[in-house]
């Protein structure tokens, strides 16, 4: 059987190395060899997020934090930004957990703005939190959570700022205690180019603080619970042990890579993305300054049959990713992140050169 290398926006390649390292013996997960390991990996996972407080890794995909944060930090009412499929659902999300969820819809293709997020505070608020989604995979567009942050806490200090970072952290910088966040949570199988099954977050201590006076935090994704187990070095249900080996082993090869090199080398692949599509009379979906560094949404303006591409494509060995929902065939994907070089991107670009030269 062939695997086609991924240019999808997750999972992505894995690293042979990292995928070995799952193969480990197992281990008992109340032992020193496995509490060693998370500590190794909690240290390395602080310096990737920025944060001096604490990273969560849960046996989840990034959707069980975006319930998590909802349900340990919304007492009552939260304002969800919604510009895309996964800023949707973290709204649904919160309506599924029995919050009173105020939705501000943002155009597909359009950024969160802090004008937007101030704008609704101010007619809106109070909210006990904003939920948004930095890398909109679905349309290829990167808001900037920075911005939105300090505006936030200019007009309304004690709502906290909730961010999904699932297709972007580790390949974008997301210095979480510069910028003030409270929860910030990715999945692995994106940036991180891990298998799927892991998920972060970055917990700030005021939400901590709040959770104590939240009822209904469930049990799994209890902040208070998780925070007892990590003081010491553990986790209180079993952990997705093979994995934890090779989140070991793949936080070794980022900080070998180097952060800065790693966000330099995804904003470099998304440039030759931008620059490919748009060299072939393609247009991009994002708006103008807010393309996505870690994967590019490509709006099919000549109309070709992204389908047929895409089987031609896996002939080739490769694969890329056709639009989300709705945007299927109007929009196409190519994701440039994890461990993903731009050698592999001039491959792909050469391949479907080929096929459009075919059309
Ligand atoms: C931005 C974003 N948020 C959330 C999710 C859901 O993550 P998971 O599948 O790890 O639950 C995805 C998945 O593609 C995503 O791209």
């Amino acid at each position: 059987m062939m695997f086609p290398k991924l240019f999808i926006p997750g999972p992505t390649n894995v690293r042979e190395e990292v995928l070995a390292a799952q193969t480990h013996p197992m281990i008992g997960h109340r032992t020193d060899t496995f509490e060693h390991l998370f500590a190794r990996v909690q240290e390395k996972l602080r310096r990737l997020f920025f944060t001096r407080y604490r990273v969560y890794v849960t046996a989840s995909s990034g959707t069980g934090l975006q319930e998590a944060a909802i349900r340990n930090g919304v007492r009552r009412r939260v304002l969800a930004m919604v510009n895309g499929a996964f800023s949707q659902r973290w709204h649904d999300v919160a309506v599924g957990c029995g919050k009173e969820v105020v939705r501000v819809d943002i155009p597909w293709g359009q950024a969160v703005k802090p004008e937007h997020v101030v704008e609704a505070i101010e007619k809106h608020g109070p909210f006990d939190a904003v939920t948004i989604v930095h890398n909109e995979t679905s349309t290829g567009v990167m808001s900037p959570v920075g911005e939105i942050a300090r505006a936030v806490r200019r007009v309304a200090p004690d709502t906290f700022i909730f961010v999904d970072a699932v297709s972007s952290l580790s390949g974008v910088p997301i210095p979480v205690d510069e910028w003030g966040l409270d929860v910030t949570l990715t999945s692995s199988q994106k940036a991180m180019a891990l298998p799927p099954g892991l998920a972060f977050a970055a917990v700030s201590d005021r939400v901590l603080e709040r959770a104590k006076e939240v009822e209904g935090r469930g049990w799994y994704f209890d902040f208070l619970i998780l925070e007892k187990y990590l003081q010491r070095n553990t986790t209180p249900a079993t952990p997705a042990i093979s994995l934890f080996w090779a989140l070991d082993r793949q936080l070794d090869i980022m900080f070998a890579e180097g952060l800065e090199n790693r966000f330099a080398r995804h904003a470099r692949m998304a440039e030759m993305t931008r620059r490919w599509a748009r060299e072939r009379g393609f247009d991009l979906f994002a708006e103008e300054g807010y393309a996505s560094q870690t994967v590019t949404c490509v709006r099919n303006t000549r109309g070709i049959d992204v389908v047929a591409l895409n089987a031609y494509l896996r002939e080739q060995g490769m694969t890329i990713s056709n639009g989300y929902g709705s945007l299927k065939g109007k929009t196409f994907r190519i994701a440039h992140m994890g461990e993903t070089t731009e050698a592999d991107m001039e491959s792909l670009f050469r391949a479907m050169d080929a096929w459009l030269e075919g059309q």
